[in-house]
């Protein structure tokens, strides 16, 4: 208790961000180094999207000068130099870690996505960053995560991304990824629109639902894999996942946990005696199963497409500063 302007007792109130820290690692789901810098979060995501956003914008028009000076006229370089940079400003805001994805293209391609990664990682090490403070963010397909089995054993450490299904979370706890990023706000979206309805209730909300099966299951078999729910579309869905060990959230949405008052009840706690039973996959169970999941399937797909679509624009204004240096 503190004494207020009037000499009454004031309770020092807690906001939902804050009591969302004590059970679950908050992470900013964000290209914007400013909005980073202001959240103070532990490790920070971003993605193609992401970053195309954050390249448009003029403060960060310094990260892509010096890409396009590194990148010695070859656009590929520069697109990967351009991403460390934005890691790197990422990570002097941080005390954790950067995830940076590889090239959507790349989904079903295991050696494009290993050599990706390893060069990646080749640029954050040569500019001082240990790899252990870098997450190379994979699709969640097969082909991503045989590449995430092999990279980890090299010590790069991944984050499975655009994750829908559940054979996509057990295909890559076994292959003992260090993280998942299961997604909420795009199943949500998904299921909206299957139901022609606004909004649907959290009780019922199929993302929410999605990450805490993978949770139980994962604390159940002791997996080490950590679950990072990601893609939120209102505050509610990040509190019913208090207590997953992370939850990334874009800037908008850690506004508004900051501005609400209160307590966040944790959600999610392991439970080892839970009633679950093992699921064992080889190659083709994971395909079966996973194609049997209709929203999956599309959302996988459109994802990336999406991902594609916006490195593509990416490229596209890389390319023009490649050859504006040039014609200079
Ligand atoms: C983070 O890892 C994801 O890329 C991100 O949360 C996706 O969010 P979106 O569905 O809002 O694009």
């Amino acid at each position: 208790m503190d004494g207020g302007a009037r000499g009454y007792p004031v309770t020092a109130m807690t906001n939902q961000l804050e009591s969302l820290r004590k059970s679950s690692t908050v992470v900013a789901d964000s290209g914007d180094i400013d909005a980073v810098a202001r959240w103070k979060p532990q490790d920070a995501t971003t993605n193609p999207s992401l970053l195309l956003k954050a390249a448009g914008d003029a403060r960060y028009r310094h990260l892509l000068e010096d890409a396009v000076a590194r990148g010695q006229g070859g656009t590929e370089a520069t697109m990967e130099h351009l991403f460390v940079n934005f890691g790197r400003e990422i990570l002097g805001h941080i005390a954790g870690r950067v995830s940076t994805e590889v090239d959507a293209r790349l989904s079903f391609d295991l050696e494009g996505s290993l050599g990706k990664a390893r060069r990646l990682i080749a640029l954050y090490e040569a500019a001082g960053v240990a790899r252990e403070r870098v997450l190379i963010k994979v699709a969640s397909t097969w082909e991503g995560i045989r590449a995430a089995e092999r990279l980890e054993r090299e010590g790069i450490h991944c984050n499975l991304t655009l994750l829908f299904s559940f054979a996509q979370a057990v295909a890559c706890a076994d292959a003992g990824v260090t993280l998942i990023s299961p997604f909420v706000g795009r199943i949500y979206d998904w299921h909206k629109a299957a139901r022609k309805v606004d909004d649907i209730p959290l009780d019922d909300d199929p993302g929410v639902a999605s990450v805490t099966r993978i949770y139980r299951y994962y604390k159940k078999f002791g997996y080490a894999t950590q679950v990072m729910g990601a893609s939120f579309r209102k505050t509610g869905q990040i509190l019913r996942l208090a207590g997953c060990d992370l939850l990334t959230i874009a800037p908008e949405l850690l506004e508004k946990l900051a501005a609400a008052p209160g307590e966040v009840e944790r959600r999610l706690v392991p439970d080892p005696a839970a009633d679950i039973e093992r699921v064992e996959l080889d190659e083709k169970a994971f395909r079966w199963m996973h194609n049997e999941d209709q929203m999956a399937v599309e959302k996988l797909s459109d994802g990336i497409r999406r991902f594609d679509a916006d490195a593509r624009k990416l490229e596209k204004l890389v390319a023009s500063l490649v050859s504006g240096r040039r014609a200079a």
